[in-house]
């Protein structure tokens, strides 16, 4: 690949941001400032406020990003910014912000999809560590508070749709079950600390096989976890015909019926029936499609157990994993340099006409 330097720009949802990336591979400065503190309090994002609060932090993350890459604007190649999918309030904030400094300072602007930056997260080699590159043909699962989905890649930049959830993301399942055991938010975390808690075992939720497609579906097992919640809260008795909001009001309110020992428990039978389908489903597209490697990729990656699982899979299959670190897995501007490396190199632009791309998908079937 030739070499660049790439100031990358990510508000695309609850997290800003920028970080300096070399080659699409090695990671000068990355930082990120986290709204999840400031979305704790409602219990979720409230877009309105996720886009003022990147407005607030933009500039001093990219300050924050220049003093610790020891880079100047000169070194800089081209200027990315994730275009989409996203909250368009959000993504338009970083989009102008690059726009501009695009324009300053004389650089070409790349637009970059928001899932292929949680692909190329796995090129990614910091911390002075030589991983190696993952092999093609792989197969990718981007799991995302937003996202889940299979890939099949024999090439950079190329895409195949192998299945994709068709209700809710793993992460967001993560977040509304999360909610409904009276967990902070966002639940992925909080429902990982809870389950490694628990002592007992034996609380098992559905899976959703989906016959023999690589699709998911996470729908029904967020239904089963809210009657098994409500019928231990006694909220399950309140529920009307459309009355699933008042469960999870009942919960949120009234946690007390819940012991911390039952929320582990609950929490673990939980995460235990995500894993498992995203791990199956995993493993038998790589061995499908013969694949060399296996990526993992998104928020819901940065999941100990779903890393841990699939690395027993992938080993006693012979198939490489390249998982990026935690940090790296969820939303940051060192993903958005890595893509946009591909990108730049296989001259995708964007005029100062650049607009948000709320839907942007990256693979159709
Ligand atoms: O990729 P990401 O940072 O933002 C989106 O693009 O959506 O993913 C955020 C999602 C949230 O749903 C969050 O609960 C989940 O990733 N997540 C986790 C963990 N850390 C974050 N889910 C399970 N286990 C985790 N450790
Ligand atoms: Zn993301």
């Amino acid at each position: 690949m030739t070499s660049s330097l790439i100031l990358a720009i990510e508000t695309s949802c609850d997290e800003t941001g920028i970080a300096l990336v070399a080659d699409g591979r090695r990671i000068l400065s990355n930082v990120v400032a986290s709204q999840v503190a400031m979305h704790a309090a409602s219990g979720g994002i409230v877009p309105e406020v996720a886009a003022r609060a990147h407005l607030r932090w933009v500039v001093p993350v990219l300050d924050e990003a220049w003093s610790s890459s020891g880079a100047t604007w000169g070194d800089v190649t081209a200027v990315a910014v994730t275009e989409g999918p996203g909250l368009a309030g959000s993504l338009l904030v970083g989009i102008n912000f690059a726009k501009t400094l695009a324009w300053v300072h004389g650089k070409p602007l790349v637009p970059v999809n928001h899932l292929e930056g949680h692909l190329y997260a796995a090129w990614l080699a910091d911390d002075g560590r030589e991983i190696p590159e993952p092999a093609f043909p792989l197969v990718a699962l981007i799991v995302s508070g937003g996202h889940t989905f299979l890939v099949e890649m024999r090439d950079h930049l190329r895409y195949r749709l192998l299945g994709e959830t068709v209700d809710d993301a793993a992460g967001e399942a993560f977040d509304k079950v999360g909610r409904l055991l009276g967990l902070p938010y966002p639940g992925g975390p909080a429902i990982m600390q809870a389950a490694s808690e628990s002592v007992r075992h034996d609380v098992t939720f559905p899976r959703a096989w989906m016959g023999d497609s690589y699709d998911f579906s996470f729908s029904g097992l967020k239904t089963a976890a809210r009657r098994a919640i409500g019928a231990e809260t006694g909220a399950i008795d309140r529920v009307g015909p459309r009355g699933h909001g008042r469960v999870e009001a009942a919960a949120a309110a009234d946690t007390a019926p819940l012991s911390s020992d039952r929320v582990a428990e609950l929490a673990y039978g939980f995460q235990e029936s995500v894993v498992d389908v995203l791990v199956a489903k995993t493993l038998r597209a790589a061995r499908q499609v013969g694949a060399k490697s296996m990526v993992l990729g998104g928020g819901v990656a940065a999941n100990r157990v779903l890393r841990e699982r699939l690395a027993v899979g992938a080993a006693a299959a012979g198939i490489a994993l390249v998982v990026p670190r935690p940090a790296l897995c969820t939303d940051n501007g060192a993903m958005i340099g890595a893509a946009a490396a591909r990108r730049f190199e296989a001259g995708t632009r964007a005029g100062l006409d650049l607009d948000a791309k709320p839907s942007l998908p990256l693979a159709r079937r």
